[in-house]
């Protein structure tokens, strides 16, 4: 670790654990964040008689989505939903699959189900996805959850994106009238970020693989939201002084460390905020799951009854 990490995450201790030394704390956002939850959980058992209860369906044997559900789980145990682990095997016919979906569609005591991604070869995740039940799209993935968030209709919002604006919140700066540039377009993260972005009233670029002169468009940016996949992409040289940067990668550098899409030594002495990775927006996505999960339980509650 540089000691200006160092540094930065020793007065994390002392102050603002959010927001200190220009460094955003996604771990300090969301345990505060998930202490909401947890509370607003035990409010929705007084009422209803149950927990919220999310529901993972996860097919093949990819070693990285086991670890993603897996920390799906602990979460949810963590605030006091209910957690449901649908397994599969890599082989499994969308016809089984479907059925499952269409099953927990239907069942009362789901609130949230979510499929992990990517689905093993052969299965046609958008299929799958377009089979969820939008009350029940805790991933904001369906079309219709996409429609309402681009029209700005109350409903679910993405994860990894809404756990971007908590971030750009907690540094206190407002996103209205701000340039905002994304890069990335990805229906995940970028798509959705611009959105959330632009409803927020910031005046928002998209950059993409072809994008001319990405450089010079990028030190106009006084948020920055990094979301390439590409290791260490962004140095000083892209960054307008003060900026918040959010870094959404999540690479492996030269020598197989951990990195994000910005080199963090080059970006910090300039920017005025910025996530670190890990420990930045990484922990963001999970939270704000749970906050759908139980927005999914409130809405269906409601709707039943009769409200
Ligand atoms: N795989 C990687 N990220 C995600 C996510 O946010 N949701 C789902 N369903 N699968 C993923």
């Amino acid at each position: 670790m540089t000691d200006v990490i160092k540094n930065a995450r020793a007065a994390e201790e002392t102050g603002n654990p959010e927001f200190s030394n220009k460094i955003i704390s996604g771990k300090a956002v969301s345990a505060r964040i998930r202490a909401e939850v947890r509370k607003e959980a035990a409010g929705f058992e007084l009422k209803s008689g149950r927990k919220p209860a999310l529901a993972v369906i996860i097919a093949g044997d990819d070693p990285a989505s086991r670890i993603y559900v897996r920390n799906k789980k602990n979460a949810c145990e963590e605030v006091g939903f209910t957690s449901l682990e649908f397994a599969l095997p890599a082989d499994v016919s969308e016809d089984e699959l479907l059925s499952l979906v269409r099953r927990l569609n239907a069942d009362a005591n789901v609130d949230g189900i979510l499929v992990q991604l990517p689905l093993p070869r052969g299965l046609d995740e958008k299929k799958i996805i377009n089979e969820i039940s939008p009350d029940k799209d805790v991933d904001c993935f369906h079309p219709v959850n996409v429609g309402k968030l681009s029209i700005g209709e109350p409903g679910f919002l993405p994860c990894t994106p809404a756990g971007i604006m908590e971030l750009i919140a907690a540094t206190g700066t407002s996103v209205r009238g701000k340039n905002c540039l994304v890069i990335g377009r990805s229906n995940i993260v970028g798509k959705p970020v611009s959105a959330l972005l632009l409803a927020a009233d910031g005046t928002v670029t998209t950059a993409h693989s072809k994008t001319v002169n990405l450089k010079e468009i990028a030190r106009n940016a006084d948020i920055l939201v990094a979301a390439v996949g590409r290791a260490k992409m962004i140095d000083a040289s892209y960054i307008k002084p003060g900026a918040v940067v959010i870094d959404v990668g999540m690479n492996r550098d030269e020598n197989g460390k951990l990195c994000g899409d910005c080199d963090f030594d080059s970006v910090y002495p300039v920017c005025g905020a910025i996530t670190p990775v890990p420990g930045g927006v990484g922990p963001m996505t999970i939270t704000m799951l749970l906050k759908n999960t139980l927005y999914a339980a409130e809405s269906i509650f409601e709707k039943n009854a009769g409200r």
